[in-house]
């Protein structure tokens, strides 16, 4: 793969993280580009995930005490410097030579818990090596239970500190952005923790539905979460929620966690906004269960409304891949400093010195 070579100081008018998505063109090729940036099918989900959050409005507080204030959370046992976690990003090599282990140095600079994916394109260990920060290992289910439980057994062994179990894509949503643009994953690109012979091993068995019975078929059922129990003792987090009969059942299973998802509108066209589905879920778990939510996080006053409706924590896809094409390991760290700093300001004029001053106070309701 040949690369745009990264930026090694920061342009001044990178400022928020839309900045990187807009500069990120001129660092990917356009297939590449297309691949990361798209949602599914007609992206009513992808739009949605941002246009939620734009409705959602606030509201100021004044004259507060802020001499304690702090972004820090207690999330799982961890004492996290802020409430915003780097989200799995599968095949990072698409986007920076260095892939996943810059990504990983730029959260040890930042203090940022991340999520490695299974589809890493550095090995677990090497990533996990990189960085001092709290880190989860993001499992997909493979075809065979061994290679499942080698990945869990790895990322224990790595240090990793919980499993977060990706459930809502067990096939590829409907790409039609990334297929006009001719995408394919070069042959270099390689996701190096699955035997090659896991990965996309879709070929068609005659007489076999090829999406229905042979894909579904690999697919994880809910018993497996229970095989997935038996045989770690990390905490266990489930990726992919927005139905909340889903989630109470995924709570009543003795699951450690949820992070609220549509997979940033990569998976199924047609889903609401996470941001929407929140409410409801965090209704079903009760105030205690441990709740994150993914898709559509882009500023930091996006975070505050996030933990104001029900979130612990939020995680931020997209703006990692954009930010690392851009400027590797240092356009990640700044990437991140951009975020925390937004949500500095929008804590301190909402009136909030610590994340937990942060309620539905904070929202604006009309009358
Ligand atoms: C993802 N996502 C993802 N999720 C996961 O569980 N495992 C993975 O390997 C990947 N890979 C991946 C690659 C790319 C290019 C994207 C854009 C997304 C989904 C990701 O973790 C997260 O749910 C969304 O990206 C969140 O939405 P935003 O922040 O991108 O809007």
């Amino acid at each position: 793969m040949k690369y745009t070579p990264p930026l090694q100081t920061i342009p001044a008018e990178i400022v928020c993280l839309d900045d990187y998505q807009r500069y990120a063109k001129d660092f990917l090729s356009h297939d590449i580009y297309e691949y990361i940036a798209a949602g599914t099918a007609d992206e009513q989900t992808l739009n949605r995930n941002r246009s939620a959050f734009a409705n959602i409005e606030l509201t100021p507080r004044v004259l507060r005490d802020f001499s304690s204030g702090s972004t820090q959370i207690s999330l799982l046992g961890h004492n996290l410097a802020h409430p915003f976690l780097l989200a799995p990003l599968g095949y990072q090599q698409l986007c920076h030579a260095s892939g996943e282990l810059a990504t990983a140095m730029a959260a040890d600079a930042m203090d940022t818990a991340i999520v490695v994916s299974t589809l890493a394109t550095a090995s677990l260990e090497d990533i996990a090596a990189q960085t001092n920060a709290p880190k989860w290992f993001q499992l997909y289910f493979q075809a065979r239970r061994e290679d499942t439980l080698s990945l869990v057994t790895r990322a224990e062994a790595a240090g990793y500190t919980a499993i977060v179990l990706t459930i809502d894509a067990p096939l590829s949503g409907l790409r039609n952005r990334a297929q006009r643009a001719g995408f394919y994953l070069p042959p270099e690109i390689q996701a190096v923790n699955i035997p090659a012979s896991a990965e996309f091993s879709q070929a068609g068995a005659p007489g076999v539905n090829p999406i229905l019975q042979q894909l579904m078929a690999l697919a994880p059922q809910w018993q497996d979460l229970r095989w997935l129990k038996q045989h770690t003792k990390l905490p266990i987090i489930i990726k992919g929620v927005i139905n909340p009969n889903d989630a109470k059942r995924i709570a009543d299973m003795g699951m450690d966690g949820i992070i609220v998802s549509n997979h940033g509108g990569r998976c199924l066209d047609g889903l609401p906004a996470s941001i929407d589905a929140l409410p409801a879920i965090r209704q079903a778990l009760g105030d205690d269960f441990p709740l994150l939510l993914d898709s559509g996080i882009r500023r930091g006053s996006d975070i505050l409304k996030a933990i104001a409706l029900g979130a612990n924590a939020v995680l931020i896809g997209r703006p990692q891949a954009f930010s690392l094409a851009v400027a590797g390991a240092l356009g990640v760290a700044h990437m991140l400093r951009l975020l925390k700093e937004e949500l500095e300001i929008t804590m301190a004029l909402c009136g909030c010195p610590q994340i937990t001053d942060i309620d539905r106070n904070c929202l604006f309701t009309p009358g």
